[in-house]
Formats: structure tokens, C-alpha cells, sequence
């Protein structure tokens, strides 16, 4: 995908200034038909998750009635979610109507997109993933997680460029792999310059409406664990709702400097020595091979840039029979980071973090995360020293 889509705010309205990094008429054809999959697939939600309760539903019935009877609110929960379904639907309907209007290039109206094919399950699980993503970074349930995940990024930014000592405009930030723009709208919100980058449509077009159309607190509600049929303890779990933004994301100051770009991250960013940080929040593993994003890293920073680094290494192609993929280990990449030359200032390699985990779920997943500060020495060559002086 080449799609660059540049200066979300301060106003907090896209700016559908989008440009083609390579223009031809293939990649055009191809951002078009990537573009129709995608709005395909949200609007394939509500019919594929509805198939999959009325199978449920199809089976209870068959069973013999005394054990339906024994079974009594299993019905009404059955009811209950296929009301999530279509409020979630409500939501999917908001987010693929201005999808359209974010892209110069593919100038055309969700309503306009025939959906003839049978849905993806990859797909379906791409919609799910980013209606809990909705959790983690804009409700007010998802105060926890950010806590563990972002907060040190944001701890060791102030830190190391202390808004009293600089000039935090003047620091470029880049959040690479930013998913629905929490951690980069946080930084932005500090004052200092901040970029988000993501490549998932799925993700930037759920990122425009909640940073784009929500303007104010709680103003709506989606169902993240409906899809979740098993290990739940209660009834209720399944279909509890969960309020979003916490923030009023147009509440950013008017003088805040912050934007989102839509495309590879290795792709995009080929300009060397032009940010002072880079900021990577569960992203390194989402590499084929992870030593060109960490060589992309210290190509683009500044001499004395900083890279701080939190995530587990969960290698999201490892197991992919159609996606290359090599998997390091954490001390293999120690060996990388130095190899391309970052000198390691500051490493914990026992963060305890969760990735939009149901928080009322019999199954908890729990990441044993590293969090690690590295810097490109100041002495490397070409470039200019980091904005507003880093400590
Ligand atoms: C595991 S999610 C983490 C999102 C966010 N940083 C967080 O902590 O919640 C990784 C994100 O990186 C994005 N991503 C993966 N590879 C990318 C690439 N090459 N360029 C830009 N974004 C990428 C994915 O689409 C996904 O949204």
C-alpha cells in the first residue's frame, strides 16, 4: 500500500491531501481493489457474525427440550447477541462512511462497494481485533493496559526531552505501527511534534473516526467481547458494552502538531536523520524481517536520537504459509541493535503487558515485554544534533 495521508489535525479533521508515492495505474488498480476488500470485509461484519450465532442457535434448538429446558437464559443470551452484533454494526456503518472521503485517490463511497464474495475469515478477525482495539486505546477500560504499555514510552520521552528544559515542538517523534493513534495522540498532547504511521485500513479507517468524528467523551458504545463464546464466567460478559473515547480527542491544544501517514513503515520513511525519536509500542515483531525495521530506525533518527522500544516478540508472520518470516530471539536482536550500531542506555526485559485483553475472561494472556532506550550516537554520520536538547 502507498497511500500517504498526511496532516490530521491540529483541527482534528483529515486532511485529504493524499498523494501516491508510486503513481502508476497498477498501484493505482491495486490500492483500489486492497480499498474494496477492506470496506468489503466491515461490511460483511454484521451478516458473518449473525450466521455464526443462528448455527448456535440451530444446534440448542436440535438438542432435546429437557436439555434446553435446563439450559433457560441460554436462548436470551443468544438474543443478546445478535443485538451487540448490530450495534456494532451501527458503529462499522460511521467508520466506512467517511472511510472514502480519507483517500484523494480512491475517490468512491462505501455504498458503492458490491459485496459479492463469501467474507474472509482472516478478514472477520481483522474487524474484531480493531472493534477491541477501540478498548485499549479510547475507553476509559482500557486505563490499565495503556498504563503498562504506553505510559513508559511517555515517562521516558518526558524524560529524556523534558518539556521545561526544551522545546517540545521542536522534537519530532514518530510512532511507527500506531493502530488506533492513542500513544502518538498522547505524545502530541505533551506538546511535542508527533507522527503516527500505520498500514492497516482496518486500523486507519477506525483511526479517522475516532479521532476525526468523535467529539465527545463516551458518545458511543461497542460490544469488543461479543465474538468471545468461550471462557466466559457470567452471563453478561459476552455482551457487556464498553463507552468510547475516554478523551475528547478534538480536545488536543490548537497549537498541537500531530499527524498520521497511511503506508509501510519501510516504505514511507527513507529520509535519514530526520526524528529525534521513535517511539515502537508492539510493532518490531510485526516484521518479516525485523532487522530491516531496526535498520530503518537508525537510518532515520538523528545522530542522538533516541529509540524506545516496548513489546513482546510475538512474530505475527511466524506461522503463515504464505508470509516469510524470521523469528530472533531477544538476545539475537541485542546482538542486531548494537550490530547496527544503537548503544543500549536503559533495558527491562520483565514488563508485565496485556494486548486488548477481555479483563473478565477464565483465559488471561500475559506478555512478558521488553522495554528497552537506545540511541544513535551522536558522532554517527550525516544529520543534524536532536531538537531542543536531549538530556
Ligand atoms: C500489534 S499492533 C500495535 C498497535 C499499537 N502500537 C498498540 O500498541 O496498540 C501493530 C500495528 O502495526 C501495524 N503495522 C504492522 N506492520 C506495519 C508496517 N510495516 N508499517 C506500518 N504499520 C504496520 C499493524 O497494522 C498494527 O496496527
Amino acid at each position: 500500500m502507498f497511500l500517504e495521508m498526511s496532516d490530521i489535525y491540529c483541527n482534528s479533521s483529515f486532511n485529504n491531501n493524499v498523494k501516491q508515492k508510486q503513481g502508476n495505474v497498477h498501484d493505482d488498480e491495486a490500492e483500489k481493489a486492497h480499498f474494496h476488500k477492506i470496506i468489503g470485509a466491515f461490511k460483511q461484519y454484521r451478516s458473518h457474525s449473525l450466521q455464526r450465532v443462528s448455527r448456535t442457535e440451530q444446534y440448542f434448538l436440535s438438542l432435546p427440550a429437557h436439555h434446553q429446558n435446563l439450559l433457560k437464559k441460554f436462548q436470551i443470551n443468544l438474543h443478546n447477541i445478535r443485538e451487540c452484533v448490530e450495534r456494532n454494526s451501527e458503529i462499522i456503518k460511521l467508520i466506512i462512511k467517511d472511510a472514502a472521503n480519507m483517500f484523494e485517490n480512491v475517490p468512491l463511497q462505501a455504498s458503492q462497494v458490491k459485496v459479492t464474495m463469501p467474507a474472509n475469515m482472516a478478514d472477520q478477525e481483522k474487524v474484531q481485533i480493531t472493534l477491541k482495539q477501540f478498548v485499549r486505546d479510547w475507553s476509559r477500560e482500557g486505563a490499565t493496559e495503556r498504563a503498562t504499555c504506553y505510559q513508559p514510552i511517555i515517562r521516558e520521552i518526558l524524560e529524556l526531552f523534558p518539556p521545561a528544559e526544551c522545546s517540545p515542538a521542536a522534537v519530532k517523534v514518530l510512532v511507527p505501527g500506531a493502530g488506533l493513534g492513542r500513544l502518538a495522540f498522547e505524545i502530541a498532547r505533551l506538546g511535542y511534534n508527533c507522527q503516527g504511521n500505520e498500514f492497516s485500513l482496518f486500523m486507519l479507517f477506525a483511526s479517522n473516526f475516532v479521532l476525526n468524528k468523535c467529539e465527545q467523551t463516551n458518545i458511543h458504545t461497542v460490544y469488543p467481547w461479543v465474538h468471545q463464546y468461550v471462557n466466559n464466567l457470567r452471563l453478561g460478559h459476552q455482551t457487556k458494552g464498553v463507552a468510547f473515547p475516554d478523551v475528547n480527542p478534538s480536545d488536543l491544544p490548537r497549537e498541537a502538531q500531530f499527524s498520521m501517514i497511511a503506508g509501510d513503515f519501510l516504505e514511507v520513511y527513507t529520509e535519514p536523520c530526520s526524528w529525534d525519536c521513535v517511539s515502537t509500542c508492539f510493532f518490531i515483531d510485526c516484521a518479516n524481517n525485523v532487522v530491516a525495521f531496526i535498520e530503518t530506525i537508525y537510518k532515520i533518527l538523528k545522530p542522538g536520537g533516541v529509540w524506545i522500544n516496548l513489546g513482546p516478540l510475538y512474530y505475527h508472520f511466524a506461522d503463515m504459509p504464505t508470509e516469510n518470516s524470521i523469528e530472533p530471539t531477544y538476545e539475537e536482536l541485542r546482538d542486531v541493535i548494537s550490530g547496527i550500531g544503537f548503544e543500549m542506555k536503559k533495558e527491562d526485559t520483565n514488563m508485565r503487558t496485556t494486548y486488548t485483553q477481555n479483563p473478565m475472561s477464565m483465559l488471561q494472556y500475559e506478555y512478558t515485554s521488553v522495554f528497552f532506550v537506545c540511541v544513535k550516537p551522536a558522532c554517527a554520520p550525516h544529520g543534524t544534533a536532536p531538537a531542543g536538547g536531549r538530556r
